[in-house]
């Protein structure tokens, strides 16, 4: 049996330093770590030392979503790796894949990890739902076990992509909103399942960011500096129990545990 935790949207240097910590608290440590890191760098973007500082602290692959580019740096190191993935619908051509296949540290097993992101409330981009067809195509000729995380704002997107994956893939799990829904479960397939994993970030904020800054930009609708939020962070994701012989997944469990600093 593999476990397989995902984190959701890691926001900062709050966010990171709370994933750090909790990875280390761990009793058992998970066979493999998937963590969204779109918001990782000061809160949008990611950058290189940071993606490093993440894979440091025990995160195997690190998803983003449509905050990837936001950091400049990040696209020739994108170009580098596997071990960062864009969503895999952006346009073809652009830095970096979105999905991968990296070895468990114990046993070596193979998993597939695949990214993307939605269309509907988010900027354009490929059909999702084929972009996903294709790559687990390709995915399944070198892993049982795959992973995917639906970077998105619907939640009815989200919950379409679960289930026309059900049964193909071990587990779909949704990010991008940093909410934490409660409908984790097993599909009738046996894929895993929750529409949003939440967030890494701190606790006290509007979804990572100083809650005054935003209010500010709701109430005046002129351009406010988002900083991250400072505080006790919430770790937020979900942990999955996979048979690496069918690739099915008999249990998932919802993260949410407060980090102080
Ligand atoms: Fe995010
Ligand atoms: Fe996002």
């Amino acid at each position: 049996m593999l476990r397989v935790l995902f984190l959701g949207d890691v926001v900062g240097r709050p966010g990171r330093r709370a994933v750090a910590s909790f990875l280390r608290g761990l009793k058992e440590r998970p066979d493999f770590v998937i963590a969204n890191g779109e918001n990782a760098s000061g809160g949008k973007g990611i950058d290189p030392e940071t993606a490093e500082e993440l894979q440091d602290a025990g995160v195997d692959v690190i998803t983003t979503g449509n905050h990837v580019w936001q950091k400049r740096e990040i696209a020739p190191y994108l170009a580098e790796t596997e071990r960062v993935l864009r969503p895999v619908n952006m346009a073809p051509g652009v830095p970096g894949v979105g999905a991968t296949v990296r070895p468990t540290r114990r046993g070596g097993i193979p998993v597939g990890v695949l990214n993307v992101i939605g269309r509907v409330f988010m900027p354009p981009v490929d059909c999702p739902f084929r972009a996903a067809d294709a790559a687990i195509e390709t995915l399944r000729q070198r892993a049982r076990v795959i992973i995917v995380d639906m970077h998105g704002e619907a939640t009815s997107e989200k919950m379409a992509m679960g289930r026309y994956l059900d049964g193909r893939v071990s587990a779909v799990v949704g990010s991008h909103t940093h909410v934490q829904t409660a409908d984790e479960g097993l599909l009738a397939g046996g894929t895993a399942y929750l529409t949003d994993a939440g967030m890494c970030g701190p606790e006290d904020s509007i979804l990572g960011v100083r809650t005054d800054r935003v209010i500010e930009r709701f109430l005046t609708q002129l351009p406010t500096r988002f900083d991250v939020a400072a505080g006790p962070v919430l770790i937020q994701g979900a942990s999955m129990d996979i048979d690496e012989a069918s690739g099915r997944a008999v249990g998932i469990t919802r993260i949410r545990e407060r980090v102080s600093p």
